[in-house]
This record gives structure tokens, sequence and C-alpha cells, in this order.
């Protein structure tokens, strides 16, 4: 039994440690926000926080996890209010299929917390997400956009 914090909630989690997060968080805890795409750390539809930081939930064991501050999209809004990311998403109409968004929205979060100006380099070298919609071009508006918010 592992006890997993998740949106500041514990659960009593009876999963094998060497489980990927991803699928604790979808079967066991029942966020399914969280997104498997590659399943090889390639593609960021699996991005959570771990004490703040953006990890790539389907390559980290839930033991690492074990202990420490788990968010996911469905934790990101504070007391009713969207995170800035999450507004600026919606002012710039980025989501087009959605399914790599609520990745992209966490690994954005994650930057801003870091580096809450970023250039266009600090974006490309950070967000490696993949879009398969392509909407690269209103993610950078929208996190500029939510820079300045
Ligand atoms: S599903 Fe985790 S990076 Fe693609
Ligand atoms: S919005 Fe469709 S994959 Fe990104």
């Amino acid at each position: 039994m592992v006890d997993l914090t998740v949106n500041g909630k514990t659960y009593h989690v009876d999963a094998d440690p060497d489980t990927p997060l991803l699928w604790v968080l979808r079967e066991w805890v029942g966020l399914t926000g969280t997104k498997y795409g590659c399943g090889i750390a390639q593609c960021g539809a699996c991005t959570v926080h771990v004490d703040g930081v953006a990890i790539r939930s389907c390559v980290t064991p839930l033991s690492l996890a074990a202990g420490r501050q788990i968010t996911t999209i469905e934790g990101l809004a504070r007391d009713g209010n969207l995170h800035p990311v999450q507004k600026a998403w919606l002012d710039h109409d980025v989501p087009q299929c959605g399914y790599c968004q609520s990745g992209m929205i966490m690994a954005v979060a994650a930057l801003l917390r870091e580096k809450p100006k970023p250039i266009d380099a600090d974006i490309d070298s950070t967000i490696t997400n993949i879009c398969r919609c392509g909407t690269f071009q209103q993610v950078r508006a929208a996190i500029h956009a939510a820079a300045t918010a």
C-alpha cells in the first residue's frame, strides 16, 4: 500500500510500486484528465507536477511519487478560479482536439512558476510537448499572455 497525495487529497493505493504514476492516477485515483500518448516520455500528454515540477507520469514509478505533492490538471484551478494559463488558453482558443492540452497546460504552468516571463527560446527549450493538431503558435501566444496576466 502506497500513500499518494494528489491535488491535496491522500489516497491509499494498493498498486505495485513500479506502476507508472499515469496509470495510478487514471485507474486507481480516477483522475482521467492526464492522458496517455506515447508511454516513452516523448509527447508530454501525461505531464503532471511533482512538488511543483513538471514530470512525465508515464515513466515515473509510483514509488518516486509517494510522499510528494502531486498536482494534476484537475487540481490546477484554485477555489473555483482558473489558473492564468487556463484563462489564456481559453482567450486564445488554443485547444483543437484537446488530447494533448492537459499535459501542455501543466508543462506551461510549471515553466511560468520557474520563469515568470519566458522568452521564445525558453518556451522552445522547455515546452517540448507534441500537439498533433499543430497548435504551437496559439500555445506560444497564450504563454506570453499568461505571463503578463
Ligand atoms: S505519454 Fe508520457 S510522454 Fe507521452
Ligand atoms: S489539440 Fe489536438 S493534439 Fe493538441
